[in-house]
């Protein structure tokens, strides 16, 4: 039986708007397992980003608990949500965020220069990522001279290189055409099974999103 490693229950999400309030999330509840790949779908403005920024420890609730690898969150300060967003998660996004003046793997061997690492294990780990990415020939490149697809993966292995446990992924197809956005979840997939991820992904694409062991609607 696989391991529970986040749960929901009843989360709810308001923004003010205007003075007033606007529900985004009502009372959800979700049980997310280790290793499963969840597909968070429903129309845009229906609060897709919003939750997986709750999950991510990016934005918070206005009510609910939410369980992260059996603790409670609100029982977790602060620093150690901090170190749990850092150690434990992994955030691939729309855009990918890379930094235009550094090379593929320089932009991956970031979060390890970050934690302390030296140069050349920083390098060595970043270059495994790429690999698995299947961009071991484009390490070189400027983020620029990459195809979207290619730049996606560099985005991926970035998220990948501290070994997060959970993978949050918002829209990471969204940009590309159909082709290359099965080319890319096919190699996001491939690795999350083969390495037990978890993987939540927000997207509007219903086929990636039918691959998915477990689909959250949000209407
Ligand atoms: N910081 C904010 N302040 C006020 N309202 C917000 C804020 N962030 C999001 N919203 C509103 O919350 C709703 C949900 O937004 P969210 O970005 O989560 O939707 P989504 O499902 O990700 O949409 P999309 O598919 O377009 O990405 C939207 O109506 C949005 O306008
Ligand atoms: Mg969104």
């Amino acid at each position: 039986m696989p391991e529970t490693i986040i749960k929901l229950e009843n989360i709810s999400k308001s923004y003010s708007q205007g003075g007033s309030l606007i529900p985004v999330i009502e009372n959800l509840n979700a049980t997310i397992q280790e290793g499963k790949f969840i597909a968070v779908i429903g129309p845009s403005g229906s609060g897709k980003s919003t939750l997986l920024n709750v999950i991510g420890l990016i934005d918070t609730a206005d009510s609910g608990d939410i369980f992260l690898f059996n603790e409670n969150l609100k029982n977790i300060n602060d620093a150690k949500q901090n170190l749990i967003r850092r150690d434990k998660i992994g955030f691939v996004y729309q855009s990918n965020n890379l930094f235009s003046d550094f090379t593929a793997i320089e932009n991956v061997t970031i979060p390890r220069i970050l934690l302390g690492d030296n140069k050349k294990d920083a390098h060595e780990l970043a270059f495994k990522c790429l690999d698995i990415l299947g961009l071991s020939d484009r390490i070189n490149h400027l983020p620029k001279d990459l195809s979207g697809g290619e730049q996606q993966r560099v985005a991926i292995a970035r998220a990948i290189i501290n070994e997060p446990k959970v993978i949050i992924a918002d829209e990471p197809t969204g940009n590309l055409d159909k082709n290359t956005s099965n080319d890319v979840f096919e190699y996001l997939i491939d690795f999350v099974y083969s390495q037990k991820i978890t993987l939540i992904m927000a997207t509007h694409n219903l086929e990636l999103a039918s691959k998915s062991d477990h689909q959250i609607k949000l209407v």
